[in-house]
């Protein structure tokens, strides 16, 4: 499963980018009004920063205002992806867009049927928001697993990509059902490299190095230093 990180910070995206493990990131009006910064340039940045797709959202239902701001997104850079939310509107902009070779993001899907239309109208991505379906008592993770074996069975190409993964436990289980991408907060990439257990132990042989080294001889260069 490909780790994209929720977020228009740079900051965020460059240290996910320095770990060696982000292949993407998404973005949506609401984190981008969080970072204050001018659009364009900063849409740019993101683009130019990580190596693979980054989601920019459509600001529209307009039939006509779609495909153009669809046009204009896809200009942006190489690995720009036209997010959009599921409507009626919506997909006939996906086909139009899908047809003509830009990738969309089908964006605000919260059922399988949605995730099939998406499907239908030759989507790049579907992107299915579990934490809003748990915040409203709504099993978050059932209807990714629907998702995935929908699209198994269909043999669709469209990604499924488990979007508003609240904890590390949703990313164990979207991977485990076999979602393509999994897109989170930096706060939920953080915390899926920590182990408690990881740092009593990494503190303990740190110790014990320290401790050793004036016995040990003859030792690499790098480990002088250590
Ligand atoms: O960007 C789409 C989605 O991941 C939003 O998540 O946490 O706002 O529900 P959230």
């Amino acid at each position: 499963m490909k780790l994209f990180l929720d977020t228009a910070n740079l900051d965020e995206i460059r240290e996910g980018v320095r770990w060696g493990v982000l292949k993407g990131v998404t973005t949506n009006p609401t984190l981008i009004g969080k970072e204050e910064q001018d659009f364009l340039p900063l849409v740019k940045e993101i683009c130019s920063i990580v190596e693979g797709e980054v989601s920019i959202e459509t600001a529209s239902d307009d039939p006509d205002l779609l495909i153009r701001q669809g046009h204009e997104i896809a200009q942006i850079a190489d690995n720009a992806v036209v997010k959009i939310s599921i409507s009626p509107n919506g997909l006939s902009a996906t086909r139009k867009l899908s047809d003509e070779g830009i990738k969309v993001n089908v964006t605000l899907c919260f059922s399988p049927t949605q995730a099939l239309l998406a499907a239908e109208a030759g989507a790049h991505i579907i992107s299915p928001f579990l934490g809003r379906l748990d915040d409203i008592a709504t099993d978050g993770l059932r209807l990714l697993s629907d998702i995935c074996e929908i699209y198994a069975t269909q043999g669709y190409q469209t990604q499924v990509l488990a979007a508003s993964l609240r904890h590390p436990v949703h990313v164990v289980e979207a991977a485990r059902m076999g979602a393509d991408i999994g897109t989170m907060p930096f706060k939920v990439f953080e915390a899926l490299v920590k182990h408690p257990l990881t740092d009593a132990g990494f503190k303990k042989f740190s110790d014990d190095w320290d401790q050793a080294k004036p016995h040990l001889g003859e030792l690499l260069p790098s480990m002088q230093e250590a």
